[in-house]
């Protein structure tokens, strides 16, 4: 079953909210779903009641030290839901991982362990295009971009696309946008509709932009510091019902687009990864173009690794 990369590079966006409560939303509905912390900054697993300086087993000892990606998946408080955490270890990875040749795939080698006991995975990604979020990538069936209304809402999707399309190429072509969610969302304000409007209009036959937003609410921004979900702290809240409305649509996107694989060369499939990536299709690259910046280490990956040798 899918696995999802909820990422954008920009921090603050509501990648971290998104994943928690889409998750949460998904294992209401019944499915079985584990949420992957990938981001250094661990807000996940924190979000979700975790002491991260008590996790001993997390995505870093998968991923950095060949532990058993099934070591490292915990119950959450939530049924259905589990976590594969992040601890105080992880900020170190990104540099530590520049001398492996197989850096790009280590998530998606660790997740096979993983992968048929769930129905949903979902990798919260840091805020950056790093090794980190390239292995997120690869490691995916396809991306969740949550994003704001806001001023140059689109320019700052480019970087991302961009990225999106040299994985396709290189890592991982079968790799598709699920869609874009609009995150923080305040219908009160004329510059959200407009923003709204023109990434719908940028989108139009090309990527979904989910129909549910997810409203601006202080009961997401609480819902963390007291280790639930908004579906557990505040269950009949408007954000509670955006994310329950959310996962049908997740559902359905993600099971379209495996009905669209099955057939065949997928054209459904290509259609709305080339188109995503075709936003910026001027723009060829190597994989060394997104590795971090400010880490020193974008001369380390001057040729993508070599295909995956996964059945
Ligand atoms: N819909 C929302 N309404 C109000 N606050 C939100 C909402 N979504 C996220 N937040 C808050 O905004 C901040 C950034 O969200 P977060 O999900 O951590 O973003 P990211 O993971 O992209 O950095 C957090 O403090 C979070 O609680
Ligand atoms: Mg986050």
């Amino acid at each position: 079953m899918p696995v999802i990369s909820i990422a954008n590079q920009k921090g603050g966006v509501g990648k971290t909210t998104s994943a928690i409560n889409l998750a949460s939303a998904l294992a209401e509905r019944g499915k079985k779903v584990l949420l992957v912390d990938l981001d250094p900054q661990g807000n996940a697993t924190t979000s979700l009641g975790f002491n991260r300086s008590e996790v001993f087993i997390s995505i870093y000892e998968v991923l950095m030290e060949g532990m058993d990606a099934e070591s490292a998946v915990f119950p959450t408080i939530q049924d259905n839901l589990f976590l594969l955490p992040a601890n105080e270890n992880l900020p170190g990875a990104e540099v530590q991982l520049t001398d492996r040749p197989d850096r790009a795939y280590l998530l998606k080698h660790a997740l096979i362990n993983v992968y048929s006991r769930f129905d949903y995975i979902l990798i919260d990604c840091p805020p950056s295009l790093g090794i980190l979020t390239i292995n997120s990538l690869t490691a995916s069936d396809g991306v969740l971009v949550p994003m704001q209304a806001e001023f140059l809402a689109l320019e700052g999707l480019t970087q991302l696309l961009k990225t999106i399309s040299i994985v396709q190429e290189n890592l991982n072509p079968s790799l598709v946008v699920y869609g874009v969610l609009f995150t923080m969302y305040d219908g009160r304000t004329r510059l959200t509709r407009e923003v709204e409007n023109e990434v719908r209009d940028y989108f139009k036959g090309r990527a979904v932009v989910f129909e549910n937003v997810i409203p601006r609410t202080v009961r997401l921004a609480e819902a963390p510091s007291h280790g639930v979900p908004i579906t557990l702290y505040a269950s009949k809240s408007n954000a509670s019902e955006a994310f329950r409305n959310l996962a049908l649509e997740v559902i359905n996107v993600t099971e379209t687009s495996v009905r669209e694989g099955a057939q065949g060369p997928d054209p459904g499939k290509h259609e709305s990864v080339e188109t995503a990536g075709g936003a910026a299709a001027d723009t060829k690259g190597e994989i060394g173009d997104v590795a971090p910046s400010g880490t020193g280490v974008t001369d380390q990956t001057e040729s993508p690794p070599a295909p995956p040798v996964v059945s």
